[in-house]
């Protein structure tokens, strides 16, 4: 790029050429991925699908998002969901806090909008849960709207076509969602957002392995022409995750197992957990507390040590295994039936259930 240029480019955005519209169409038309939720515009299934999709690949979302919609097939239904049922259907997907806006943003809008979905970009926005990602893709793909979302995939695909060569801030993404909205084609909004989204995860990858030649922008894409698009985008230092020390305990009397529910803020909020403290205990320093919780103890069976990573932290688990003598009432005892069958326990503790 020329200085004039990148000048021209901070102030106002990269400029994008017009013809990324057609370029981009044309491919998608073709190459489209067949995915569940583009059957239909619905705003319930993009909705739930893109809440899903926030932080899930396609390929496990595809198979959460079948047996969602088969529970709860409109948004009254979820509206009037309980929550422990919403919470299994959940399990193992993460983030939990997601499920949770569901529930809330459903009964927003069963209440304020008499159950129809808002068509406008800045009430998608205001909805819970939703950030300008989900309600650039919702008005877009739903409304017809010309919203950009833009993600990591999004951010590649243009910081590569426009040769942006700084740091991708906040403000730089907003610069990049300008620049994309002044070329979105009125009558197609959903399916260019969907367009750029499938060239960067089919495409346009990152870690060295973009496919320029069957790129349909090769030929007005700036990182192409100058072999730069293995180091684009040019991203910030990523913050080092804290790490956790937690002790574990995994009590069983014969099929059951002790369950407790945590608190209702932080972390995991309201979901079933195992019993745990912070730091890591010895034999005696488990058993001391083991008692204090009324646990009388048959036999430690093993101790495991299993790590489990969070988006800003890192559990590192040591687990005993113990086998117990009676069930104190300070906990739930569920059987491994009623435990795969309704409640709710992060991966991270079923991590541990399934190693024994
Ligand atoms: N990631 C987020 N939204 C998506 C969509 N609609 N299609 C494919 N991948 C996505």
């Amino acid at each position: 790029m020329s200085v004039s240029d990148k000048e021209k480019a901070n102030k106002a955005g990269p400029v994008l050429p017009q013809i990324l519209q057609q370029r981009l169409l044309a491919w998608y038309d073709q190459n489209a991925r067949p995915l569940p939720w583009r059957r239909d515009t619905n705003p319930y299934h993009v909705w739930i699908s893109e809440i899903m999709l926030q932080q899930t690949g396609v390929e496990v979302v595809k198979a959460y998002y079948a047996r969602f919609l088969e529970a709860f097939p409109t948004i009254e239904a979820l509206a009037e969901a309980d929550e422990q049922k919403v919470l299994k259907l959940w399990e193992g997907l993460g983030y939990y806090s997601r499920a949770r806006n569901l529930m809330k943003t459903a009964r927003i809008i069963d209440r304020e909008y008499g159950g129809r979905f808002p068509d406008t970009y800045e009430e998608i926005l205001r909805l819970p849960g939703v950030g300008t990602y989900t309600a650039g893709a919702i008005a877009s793909i739903c409304f017809n709207l010309p919203v950009p979302a833009v993600d990591g995939n999004v951010v590649r695909v243009v910081a590569r076509i426009a040769g942006i060569d700084e740091e991708v801030t906040e403000s730089v993404k907003k610069r990049m969602t300008a620049s994309l909205k002044m070329v979105y084609p009125p009558d197609r909004c959903g399916d260019f957002t969907q367009s750029l989204m499938d060239l960067g995860a089919v495409v346009c990858i990152p870690n060295g392995a973009p496919k320029c030649p069957q790129c349909p922008a090769a030929d007005i894409c700036t990182a192409n022409r100058d072999g730069s698009a293995l180091s684009l985008p040019v991203k910030g230092r990523k913050q080092a995750k804290k790490q956790q020390e937690l002790t574990v305990f995994l009590l069983c009397c014969g099929d059951n197992i002790a369950l407790r529910r945590r608190e209702s803020g932080g972390l995991l909020a309201g979901l079933w957990e195992l019993p745990n403290v912070p730091g890591i205990l010895n034999e005696t320093g488990a058993a001391a507390l083991a008692a204090q919780w009324g646990v009388k103890p048959r036999a430690l069976i093993k101790a495991l040590r299993r790590g489990h990573v969070f988006t800003h932290i890192r559990w590192d688990m040591l687990c005993y295994v113990i086998e117990c003598a009676s069930q104190p009432p300070s906990f739930t005892w569920v059987s491994r039936e009623q435990l795969s069958d309704t409640f709710a326990l992060p991966t991270a503790f079923k991590k541990l259930i399934d190693a024994t």
